[in-house]
């Protein structure tokens, strides 16, 4: 019976004799560092600054706890043969252990019984922590004396190498954790004959940038992996995890040179559940990369310089539940960015820099059970009332959402009560709406204005008289995604600026300014002022010949063709060109180099007369 302070005391007479008689082995002591609970068989000497395993550990011993001491090496007290035995799990991790004796040599020599291998004796033991210890070498077999072992922590330790078969002859071992900072090299046979491995939890601070270097291959059976801290690597290849078919889980943390998922670099784990890709260098959302991953259900792409989530581009992870994108750079959540995800349930955006976040985003708020959304700057306008009416019914993730706009509001919180009169919007006002009439040269710029007031600021967007949009995409709760007409520009202050009008840009132009309370419109119409025929012939560029004036044919081809007559010099040009082609197709291809056409149409009209008075053929024979 091992000693203890039972809180029992006037039972124990009784309790004492019943183990005496049932089990005779167990020593009554218990080391005067440690303390021990019998019910539970488990001796606890952690924290004492012990430097060596102390005497007197009673035999029955399930469960021994060394862990923060100062022991340097693992040597046993005489006499602890038996303990050892029986001892099904040993904590060491944080010690200052630097060497674990038993190779091979030594291996025999305990054989024989004299008993002092480090790590032999250990029949039962199935549970080593070793993790947070100076280990700098492992030898081969040094842990292969632990047949029943089935979890082995490793890490943290200044590992710089684990050569081939460092872990053989575990047969049991199921879950393994290893590396440190230091660790670099992984031998290629490294992970044979280990059948029973389903975690493992590799940290490499200095393996190389190749992932194959990792050697995964005879790992089938894996479920989980962690893969910490390999900040060589800049991309997965196609293939890195192909032959881990059994993997469910997979993570990535603090791979920061990792930019980029490419669309097969997930390719062969296709049933992954659960996918961390954290402190990497990802900018974006790995939308591509995700598409061979139909069944995961949490996603985490926390501390990555994400700032967007895209509408609609999750819809290819249907059964996708949790997304957590803690401490990134978001700026915007777009509406639809969660579209089509029936499960989705959980999104923690804690820490960005969100300003709101739209209720349409969301398959359905209601579906929506948890959400973080604390330490953003956010806006508190008719946007987020949907987070406030459902603050009941939501779970809060980290800290409570406040707001930091409307100055009036600031501080205030999501998950409490509104006070009256906020999170309300204002529909946008466009401040000056008299009609502005513009009339302007052909190639002038022209700027039309148009700002508005509104809660929050309204987005300002143009429309053309075909009503198409202009302007630059800009981002912002209503992206403007029309097209940005090559010669317009949308300027901060929301004014519309064409850098050189043209005939077909007069008409009438409209200014939206919108906000989530509605939208206003004002418009602008311009004439256009065509060039005359003196200023038209004093922009055309002298090119190859001397050129008049008005008149819209170069002087040499001009020559040619009367001298000819139109007619034969276009069928001279034909003849030529199909002789040309026909020898091309004779000869292979011809350098394009060789021949060039330019055709610039012009649409003023005058000149000759002849049918082809409105183009310019000018054509180069090398
Ligand atoms: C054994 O029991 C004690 C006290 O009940 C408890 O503090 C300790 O965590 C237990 N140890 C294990 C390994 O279960
Ligand atoms: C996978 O596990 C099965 C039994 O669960 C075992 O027979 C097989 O050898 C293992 N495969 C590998 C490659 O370890
Ligand atoms: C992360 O990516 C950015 C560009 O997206 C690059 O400038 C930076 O160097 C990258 N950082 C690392 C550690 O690779
Ligand atoms: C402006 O609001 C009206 C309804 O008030 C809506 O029908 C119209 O589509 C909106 N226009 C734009 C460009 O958003």
């Amino acid at each position: 019976m091992l000693s203890g302070s039972g809180p029992r005391a006037g039972w124990r007479p009784l309790l004492l004799v019943v183990p005496f008689l049932l089990v005779p082995e167990p020593s009554l002591s218990c080391p005067s560092s440690c303390r021990c609970w019998p019910d539970n068989r488990t001796v606890g000497c952690s924290g004492r600054g012990l430097e060596s395993v102390p005497a007197g550990i009673p035999g029955g011993t399930r469960v021994l706890d060394l862990s923060k001491n100062r022991i340097r090496r693992l040597e046993w007290p005489r006499g602890a043969g038996p303990m050892r035995r029986r001892l099904e799990e040993l904590d060491l991790s944080g010690n200052l252990v630097s060497e674990l004796p038993g190779g091979e040599e030594e291996a025999e020599a305990e054989e024989e019984g004299a008993g002092d291998g480090a790590l032999s004796g250990l029949g039962q033991l199935r549970r080593l922590r070793l993790n947070h210890n100076r280990l700098r070498y492992l030898s081969p077999g040094a842990l292969g004396r632990l047949p029943a072992l089935e979890s082995l922590e490793l890490g943290s330790n200044p590992l710089p190498a684990l050569l081939d078969l460092t872990f053989r002859g575990l047969r049991r071992l199921g879950r393994l954790e290893v590396g440190g900072p230091q660790l670099g090299y992984l031998g290629p046979r490294l992970w044979e004959g280990l059948p029973a491995l389903r975690l493992l939890t590799i940290t490499g601070g200095s393996l190389p940038a190749a992932p194959s270097a990792l050697s995964l291959q005879p790992l089938a059976n894996l479920s989980a992996l962690r893969l910490n801290g390999l900040a060589r690597v800049h991309r997965l290849p196609a293939g890195t995890f192909g032959h881990l078919t059994a993997l469910r889980l997979l993570e990535l943390d603090g791979w920061s040179s990792l930019s980029e998922l490419e669309e097969n670099s997930l390719q062969g784990p296709e049933l992954l559940l659960r996918l961390t890709l954290t402190r990497c260098n990802l900018s974006s959302v790995p939308y591509l990369g995700l598409r061979s991953q139909p069944a995961l259900r949490w996603l985490d792409l926390s501390h990555n310089p994400i700032r967007v989530i895209r509408g609609a581009l999750l819809r290819h992870v249907t059964r996708l539940e949790e997304l957590r994108l803690v401490g990134a750079a978001l700026t915007i959540v777009q509406p639809e960015a969660f579209r089509g995800l029936h499960y989705f349930r959980l999104l923690d955006v804690t820490s960005n820099q969100l300003r709101s976040l739209p209720e349409t985003a969301f398959r359905s708020a209601a579906g929506l059970h948890s959400l973080g959304l604390g330490d953003n700057p956010l806006a508190c306008d008719c946007r987020l009332n949907w987070v406030v009416r459902r603050r009941r019914r939501l779970r809060f993730l980290g800290p409570a959402p406040t707001c930091q706009t409307p100055e009036a509001h600031r501080g205030l919180r999501l998950d409490r009560p509104p006070p009256p009169g906020s999170f309300l919007c204002s529909r946008p006002r466009i401040r000056d709406k008299r009609p502005q009439r513009l009339s302007v040269r052909e190639g002038r710029p022209v700027t039309f204005r148009c700002s508005a007031d509104g809660n929050p600021p309204p987005d300002i967007l143009w429309l053309n008289p075909r009503r198409q949009r202009l302007g630059a995409p800009t981002p912002g709760p209503f992206p403007l995604s029309g097209p940005a007409l090559g010669r317009s520009r949308l300027l901060p202050d929301g004014s519309l600026e064409i850098a050189s009008v043209r005939p077909q840009d007069a008409g009438i132009y409209r200014c939206v300014a919108r906000n989530a309370g509605g939208n206003d419109t004002a418009s602008a119409t311009l004439r256009v002022r065509p060039l005359s025929r003196h200023e038209l012939g004093a922009l055309r560029p002298a090119a190859g010949g001397v050129v008049r004036p008005g008149y819209p044919f170069d002087t040499q081809t001009l020559l040619v063709a009367t001298t000819m007559g139109f007619a034969s010099f276009f069928s001279v040009v034909t003849v030529c060109f199909s002789l040309l082609f026909a020898w091309s197709r004779a000869k292979g291809p011809i350098k394009h180099n060789n021949v060039q056409v330019d055709f610039v149409p012009h649409g003023g009209g005058g000149g000759g007369g002849e049918e082809e008075d409105d183009a310019k053929f000018n054509m180069k024979m090398v």
